[in-house]
């Protein structure tokens, strides 16, 4: 880092690209760190941790105990996954199970963001994740992605559910009626931010909808819930 002294003669165009040097800096070298670890083993959160802190998207990325959730699923994948939202849950799904020969469709909605996680995966060689820009639809009570089921696999096992934003008309409910089909029993959602209002009222819908066993985890400023799926 720049010394204070230092950086309060540097002028603020400097001051970024200083910052953003170090960022990418920072993240590359927590990548290189998930790459190393043998397949089938997930990061400790000392590492996750690093790798947030310096992705540094906070107001917006998973939060620690949602990454690790992620991280252990996707090291233990053995089918296909599919992400909604994209960013560092990418990353992660990109190391730990697309680079194994897991299938991993992303579907983001913003064409800025899908263009910045994007290119962050080709920055740090991380291939195999198909990043598809999916803009939501309106579709009655609810948005959802406009999703390419034409390439899509018959089925997914895991589902990491951290989109579209909450403030979207029916939040996250979306999934079910419309990739419901393609999630066979057994197969696990991993859903975050479970105990916003938006997400209350998607698992509400849900369970007049399908069979599924839920345990929510919660935090002083963060819930999730995993729910693994049953009959169809
Ligand atoms: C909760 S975020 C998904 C975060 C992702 N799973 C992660 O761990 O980084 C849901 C959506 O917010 C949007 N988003 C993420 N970061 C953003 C940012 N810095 N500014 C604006 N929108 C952002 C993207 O469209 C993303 O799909």
């Amino acid at each position: 880092m720049v010394p204070r002294s230092l950086s309060r003669l540097l002028p603020q165009s400097t001051k970024r690209v200083v910052r953003e040097t170090v960022q990418r800096y920072r993240v590359r070298m927590a990548v290189q760190r998930l790459l190393k670890l043998p397949r089938g083993h997930a990061p400790a959160p000392v590492l996750l941790r690093a790798l947030r802190r310096a992705w540094g998207d906070e107001g917006y990325s998973a939060n620690l105990a949602y990454l690790q959730e992620v991280a252990r699923h996707a090291a233990a994948a053995e089918g296909p996954i599919l992400e909604c939202g994209s960013g560092l849950t990418t990353i992660l799904l990109g190391v730990l199970a697309a680079r194994h020969g897991v299938v991993v469709h992303t579907v983001e909605h913003s064409a800025e963001w899908h263009r910045r996680v994007a290119q962050v995966l080709r920055t740090y060689g991380i291939t195999g994740v198909r990043l598809h820009l999916a803009p939501l639809l309106d579709r009655g009570s609810f948005v959802w992605y406009d999703v390419p089921k034409d390439v899509w696999p018959a089925e997914f096992r895991l589902v990491v559910c951290d989109g579209p934003p909450g403030d979207m008309k029916g939040g996250r409910y979306g999934l079910l009626p419309l990739v419901g089909a393609r999630l066979p029993p057994g197969s696990v959602v991993l859903l975050d931010d479970a105990t916003r209002q938006s997400e209350i009222a998607a698992l509400r819908r849900w369970r007049g909808e399908r069979e599924f066993r839920q345990r929510v985890y919660e935090g002083p400023d963060w819930a999730y819930a995993v729910l693994t799926l049953g009959r169809r």
